[in-house]
C-alpha cells in the first residue's frame, strides 16, 4: 500500500486539546473502518507517550517532528531518536523547511537522523521542496534533486522504511497550494530519481503537503504520484483532517 496520511500539529495544542483530538480521530477511524488506510500523527514530543497510549490498539500510529540522533548524550534540550522510539514513536519526520530554515538544519545533520532512525527501526518522511524564489527561477527541479541526492545518495537507506513529502515551502501555512500539475510533477520528477537511485520507487510513498484541505485534497489525490499527504494546519481539527482522510480512502 503506497498510501500514507500525515498530520503534522507542529508546535499547537495542551495535553488536554492534544488527547481530545487524538481520541476523535480514533473513534472517527474505528467508525468508518478505515484501518488500511496508514495514518500516522506527529504530536509535539512532549505529548508523544499518551497520544500513543491513546493511539496504542488503533490503527494510527505516532512519530517525532524531530529528534537527535542516538540514544544518549550531552545535548542539552534534545530528544533521542532511540527515546521516541522508547516511548511508542514509529516515525520521524527528518528535514521539515521549518527546520532547514528556523534551526539551520543542513544535509550532513539530516543524513544522521534518516539513517539512525531507520537504524532502531523507524520509519521516516523525508521532506524536500523549493522556495518562491526558486520556483520563480527555474529551479525547481534542480532543488529537488540536490535535497534528494545530498540526503538518499551512497548510504544503505531502508527504502521500505520511508516516505518522501513533497512540500513546496511557499505552500506551507500560506493558504495557497501547489496546484495539481506543479505537484504531480515534482512527484513524477521524485519517482524517477529515486529509480536511478536503484530504490523500489514504485512502492515509495510521496506526499504532497502545503495548504493541503478538504477543499483541494481531491484532485491533489487524483493525480498518479500523489500517494497521501502531510498536513499542518487542517490536521488540528478532527473534522477537516477527517475530510482528508475520506479524499484520500476514496482515491
Ligand atoms: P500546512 O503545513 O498544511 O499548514 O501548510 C504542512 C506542513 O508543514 O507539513
Amino acid at each position: 500500500m503506497r498510501k500514507l496520511l500525515a498530520a503534522n500539529w507542529k508546535m499547537h495544542l495542551y495535553a488536554d486539546t492534544a488527547q481530545a483530538l487524538a481520541q476523535q480521530l480514533r473513534h472517527h477511524w474505528q467508525e468508518k473502518g478505515w484501518q488500511n488506510l496508514p495514518t500516522v500523527i506527529f504530536p509535539p514530543l512532549l505529548y508523544l507517550r499518551e497520544i500513543a497510549n491513546i493511539l496504542k490498539h488503533s490503527s494510527i500510529q505516532v512519530g517525532a517532528q524531530n529528534a537527535y540522533p542516538g540514544e544518549f548524550g550531552a545535548f542539552t534540550g534534545e530528544v533521542s531518536v532511540a527515546q521516541v522510539s522508547a516511548s511508542g514513536g514509529a516515525w520521524l519526520i527528518v528535514g521539515h523547511s521549518e527546520r532547514r530554515q528556523y534551526f539551520a538544519e543542513k544535509a550532513p545533520l539530516l543524513q544522521r537522523k534518516l539513517l539512525d532512525a531507520q537504524h532502531r527501526g523507524l520509519k521516516v518522511i523525508y521532506c524536500i521542496g523549493e522556495t518562491l524564489e526558486e520556483r520563480r527561477c527555474g529551479e525547481t527541479l534542480n532543488v529537488l534533486r540536490q535535497q534528494i541526492l545530498e540526503v538518499l545518495q551512497g548510504v544503505s537507506v531502508a527504502w521500505n522504511q520511508l516516505a518522501i513529502a513533497y512540500e513546496p515551502v511557499w505552500a506551507i501555512g500560506t493558504g495557497i497550494n501547489a496546484t495539481p500539475d506543479q505537484a504531480q510533477e515534482a512527484h513524477a520528477f521524485i519517482r524517477q530519481l529515486l529509480t536511478e537511485l536503484g530504490a523500489p520507487a514504485s512502492h515509495i510513498p510521496i506526499l504532497y503537503g502545503g495548504s493541503l484541505k478538504p477543499e483541494n485534497a481531491h484532485e491533489l489525490f487524483r493525480q498518479p504520484d500523489i500517494d497521501g499527504g502531510l498536513v499542518g494546519g487542517a490536521s488540528l481539527q478532527a473534522n477537516s483532517f477527517a475530510a482528508i482522510a475520506a479524499a484520500l480512502w476514496d482515491k
